[in-house]
């Protein structure tokens, strides 16, 4: 629990301000909730004959009693306004955080998880924990006091009947305990079903297309609905606790409070109280049943809390990918590229490369081949540091790229990946995404290139045409040519195209690998690729076999006849 509380005082520390605000108007509230009992004894006292007149003015109690009321209703509406604000800030702070170090973190991580449990963090976690921070966490101190503050009274009007209360406190609290005891395993699987459902939605909705040719609408509808019973099912656990906790917890209050009357119509009989006393000391006691239940509710919210704060806490503690701070920058790169004896193997996975040793010179075009699974696109996630090499080294001209920024690195190296990747957003802005405020001639001669001009044009709206949730209004050998002319209107010193013109249909491809020609030779270039077509461009070819080179170095018109 150490650890735990020191995590969320890190979380509310720069809140400090409306917190404390908040509790001050809380505070203020429940000190004024104590002055209603003791006018309400006074008040009381007025109607006693014997007593009217031993006290102030009748009509001055009841303007003084007005006036608590109200103060109260404003310091209650000013920390409701202030907290409820420092909810929503907490709650955005920490989701702008907790993307913020998502995105820091390297793709392993990712691709050891489900993208829904990522999403739960920033929807379902975050909320839990800044409505805890600034709500049930802060409210106890108010509900303590107040439960202090009667008790003192109390016992100052009559000290047995006081200590009675005091008595009956410590069973309360391990009512509190023995009813919760269930609910901290709860909340954990909670958290964890409600992640599950919403990844279950997050991933069918990307696979809408699968769903609907495979007809497996009916079973989805059916996994979606068993988790979503699921979580209302442990919900519903969750909430039986909780709701017995409170009513129980009031009623044990209530038959203190009964228990109370009953000695005091006594003690009023002995004339160890006065009636007005006695008021007093019930409205006291009843002051005091409220918050125990609500003592006995943030238990509960306690433990719901802690059930969100664990993953929240578990992925804010994941190393984000080394490099990412301003450290040595990668000089201007002239192109040559060398891979020695490098290992690599993904998490829990056999090996992907296996002591690779690859050269390749500044300015030349490496065509690399090989079958599916035999490394190839690990080798051009491994140049730009996707993943790190777990033996071995790669330099660019010389330098260890591992020893150099990710960001002085990625920026010069271009590429078209195998899976394509577009954005909801128009033509234009797809293209210009890897480099700041280019010209519209630019973004057009990237396309030209990559020949996507002409069907841009044929679009609605041209390059404002807005081309759908990871591009689905274009045709996949377009979604190709536009990550194409990304890649090429970035212009960077290496360019990696993998299996970039896999969807071109064969005059595409020819036409681009004839316009392209020269924009590649000024570059090295990294061509993965099964296209006779495109073997054609390279100055070299090397075949990879499970993760280690087959052969290399062949000619080019070797090659080509050989395939
Ligand atoms: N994210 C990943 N996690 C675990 N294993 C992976 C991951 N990506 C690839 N692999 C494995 O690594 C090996 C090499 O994969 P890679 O993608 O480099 O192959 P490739 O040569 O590009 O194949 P293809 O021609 O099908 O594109 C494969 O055995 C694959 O199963
Ligand atoms: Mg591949």
């Amino acid at each position: 629990m150490n650890k735990e509380i020191r995590t969320l005082l890190a979380f509310a520390a720069p809140y400090r301000l409306p917190l404390a605000m908040g509790l001050g108007l809380m505070l203020g509230e429940s000190a004024l909730a104590l002055a209603v009992p003791w006018l309400g004894g006074r008040i009381a006292g007025t109607f006693i004959p014997e007593q009217a007149g031993a006290w102030a003015d009748p009509q001055l109690l009841l303007l003084a009693m007005l006036a608590v009321l109200a103060a109260q209703a404003l310091l209650k509406f000013g920390n409701l306004y202030i907290l409820g604000g420092t909810a929503d800030r907490i709650a955005a702070d920490l989701k702008i955080r907790v993307y913020d170090h998502l995105q820091a973190l390297p793709l392993g991580f990712f691709h050891q998880r489900r993208q829904g449990e990522a999403l739960a963090l920033l929807t379902h976690d975050v909320q839990v924990v800044s409505g805890y921070l600034s709500g049930s966490a802060l409210g106890v101190v108010p509900l303590f006091l107040t439960v202090l503050g009667a008790l003192v009274f109390m016992l100052r009007i009559q000290a047995l009947l006081a200590v009675l209360a005091v008595i009956l406190i410590p069973l309360h609290v391990l009512l509190i305990k023995v009813l919760g005891r269930r609910l901290r395993p709860l909340a954990r699987q909670l958290q964890e079903e409600h992640a599950q459902a919403i990844a279950i939605v997050e991933e069918n909705l990307g696979m809408l297309p699968a769903i609907k040719t495979f007809t497996r609408e009916e079973e989805e509808s059916e996994r979606h609905r068993k988790q979503i019973e699921q979580v209302v099912r442990l919900s519903a656990r969750e909430r039986r606790i909780h709701a017995a906790l409170g009513p129980a917890i009031q009623l044990m209050a209530a038959i203190a409070v009964v228990l109370v009357l009953w000695l005091a119509q006594k003690a009023l009989g002995h004339g160890s109280l006065t009636p007005s006393q006695l008021v007093s000391f019930l409205l006291y006691g009843q002051l005091m049943t409220r918050p125990m239940s609500g003592l006995a509710d943030l238990y509960g919210q306690t433990q719901r809390m802690r059930g969100a704060l664990r993953p929240l806490a578990e992925v804010l503690a994941q190393e984000p990918e080394a490099g990412r701070h301003p450290g040595k920058r990668m000089p201007n790169i002239q192109g040559g590229i060398e891979f020695r004896g490098v290992s690599f193997a993904y998490p829990g996975c056999a090996p992907a490369l296996k002591r690779l040793d690859l050269s390749i010179a500044a300015g030349q075009t490496v065509a690399i081949l090989g079958p599916n699974g035999a490394g190839k696109s690990t080798i051009a996630h491994l140049l730009l540091r996707l993943h790190e090499v777990s033996e071995g080294s790669i330099l660019i001209d010389g330098v260890d790229i591992s020893t150099v920024s990710l960001r002085s690195l990625r920026r010069q190296i271009g590429i078209v990946p195998q899976h394509v990747l577009l954005f909801h957003a128009s033509v234009r802005d797809n293209i210009a995404y890897g480099r700041p405020e280019p010209t519209q001639e630019e973004i057009e001669a990237a396309a030209r290139a990559a020949r996507a001009h002409d069907f841009i044009l044929r679009l609605p709206q041209g390059y404002d045409t807005r081309i759908g949730d990871r591009g689905v209004r274009l045709s996949g050998g377009q979604q190709q040519r536009l990550a194409l002319a990304r890649a090429l209107l970035k212009d960077p010193p290496i360019l990696i195209l993998d299996e970039a013109t896999a969807m071109f249909d064969p005059q595409g491809e020819r036409e681009f690998l004839q316009a392209c020609s020269e924009v590649l030779r000024q570059r090295t270039v990294l061509l993965i690729t099964h296209r006779p077509a495109s073997l054609e461009l390279a100055d070299r070819v090397v075949r990879l076999q499970d993760g280690a080179l087959a052969q290399s170095g062949e000619e080019r018109g070797a090659l080509v006849s050989a395939e």
